[in-house]
C-alpha cells in the first residue's frame, strides 16, 4: 500500500496522482491536505515517511510546491530513501540505483502529466541490487553509528 500527501503546494498535483493511481488500480491512503488552506509540509510529510519508515506502508509519495521540503522531512525518517525527482531519467534512477521507498514531487515545477508519468516510471522501475545494495548498507550502517536505525 502507497502512502501519499502533500501540503497546500502539492495539492492539485496530488489529487491528479491520486487519479492515475486509481486507474492503474494501485492501492494507496491519503493522509492530506484535503483542502488548499496553508499548512506547513513537515506535518504531512512526517505522517508518511513515519508510516513507511515503521514497515506499515511499503512506498509513500510526498508533493509540496518544489518538493525541496519534503525530501528534507522525509529523509529525517530511519530507513526511508526519499528522492525529489524532475524527470523520466532521475524517476527510473531513483529506484533503480537507490531503492527509494518515497517519490517526492514538485506541484509548482511538474503539470499533472508529468507528475503521473514519474509516478509511473518509479513504480514500474526495479532495484538493480548488486552494488547499488552494497551503498545502501552503508546509508543504513551511517544511521546505525548516528543512532537512528
Ligand atoms: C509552501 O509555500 C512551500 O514553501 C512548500 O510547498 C514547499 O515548496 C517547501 O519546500
Amino acid at each position: 500500500m502507497i502512502a501519499i500527501a502533500s501540503d497546500h503546494g502539492g495539492i492539485e498535483l496530488k489529487e491528479a496522482v491520486k487519479r492515475c493511481l486509481d486507474g492503474r488500480g494501485i492501492a494507496f491512503h491519503d493522509f492530506g491536505v484535503f483542502n488548499d488552506d496553508s499548512v506547513d509540509y513537515p506535518d504531512f510529510g512526517a505522517l508518511v515517511a513515519g508510516t513507511v519508515s515503521r514497515g506499515e506502508m511499503t512506498q509513500g509519495i510526498l508533493i509540496c510546491g518544489t518538493g525541496i521540503g519534503m525530501s528534507i522531512v522525509a529523509n529525517k525518517f530511519p530507513g526511508v530513501r526519499a528522492a525529489l525527482v524532475h524527470d523520466e531519467f532521475t524517476a527510473r534512477m531513483a529506484k533503480e540505483h537507490n531503492d527509494a521507498n518515497i517519490i517526492v514531487l514538485g506541484g509548482r515545477v511538474l503539470s499533472p502529466e508529468m507528475g503521473c508519468r514519474l509516478v509511473g516510471i518509479w513504480f514500474d522501475a526495479v532495484f538493480e541490487e548488486g552494488r547499488h545494495q552494497k551503498r545502501l548498507d552503508k546509508i543504513a550502517l551511517i544511521e546505525k553509528e548516528l543512532g537512528q536505525g
